[in-house]
């Protein structure tokens, strides 16, 4: 469903260029999981952003259902990006004048009875219950990334890319999270970057970033 071939991305600083991502290649499959682990500052998050089709990388070719994102216009690629991509940053960038269920709502594209009821059980789902018309700065930071969660799903998107989602939970409501992740999997593939490697077990594949390049992590047998 989303295949990159060999991306090169390198960001300016100052008169120099650095080199964040040296030919990457990966594929997911529809209903897959993937984990991207990796020392801070290789380039995680830098790649997620360019399979979603936020960034357009140097060379290299991202595909969603064998379409080139690079191909498409930007606006073409934030349609595709609102209809089958959902995408929680590491910085959450909730809307600060928006409450909770009005952040969620704001990106549904079909904003119907059905999407609300939906968004009403993400935020019972995730433990958000009575927190609905509280703005961002009067939740915790584990509330606001779960919050960034149930946006970026509220529109049952085929695919998830969620940045180190559970950076900021505990560990019972980090297993909450992991949990509703493969509930949704039948229509929501995962792209995910962890530092958590006790979440490892969980992924259907796991990918190191290292030196701008990816390699297999073997899977433990338990
Ligand atoms: N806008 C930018 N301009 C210049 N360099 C940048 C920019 N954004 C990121 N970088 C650099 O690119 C490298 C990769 O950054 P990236 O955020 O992708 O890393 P990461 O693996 O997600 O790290 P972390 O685990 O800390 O989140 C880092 O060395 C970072 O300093
Ligand atoms: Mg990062």
């Amino acid at each position: 469903m989303l295949e990159a071939k060999n991306l090169v991305y390198e960001y300016k600083d100052g008169s120099q260029r650095l080199r964040v991502l040296d030919g990457v290649s990966l594929s997911l499959q529809a209903g897959k999981s993937l984990c991207i682990v990796g020392p801070s500052g290789s380039g995680k998050s830098t790649l997620l952003y360019l399979l979603a089709g936020l960034r357009v990388p140097a060379s290299g070719s991202v595909l969603f259902r064998g379409r080139p994102l690079e191909a498409m216009s930007s606006k073409e690629r934030a349609r595709l990006r609102a209809r089958d991509f959902g995408f929680v940053f590491q910085q959450h960038f909730l809307v600060k004048h928006l409450t909770v269920m009005e952040n969620i709502f704001v990106s549904a594209h079909k904003p119907n009875r059905d999407t609300l009821a939906y968004a009403r059980h993400l935020v019972e789902r995730l433990g958000l219950g009575g927190l609905e018309h509280r703005f961002p700065a009067e939740l915790s930071g584990g509330q606001r990334q779960r919050v960034a969660l149930a946006r970026a799903l509220v529109n049952r998107p085929a695919i998830l890319f969620a940045d180190e989602p559970t950076a900021s939970l505990d560990p019972d409501s980090s297993a909450n999270l992991m949990q509703l992740l493969r509930e949704v999997r039948g229509e929501t593939a995962l792209i995910m970057v962890t530092h958590d490697t006790r979440l490892l077990d969980q992924f259907d594949r796991t990918v190191e970033l290292i030196d701008g390049k990816l390699r297999q992590v073997a899977k433990r047998v338990s």
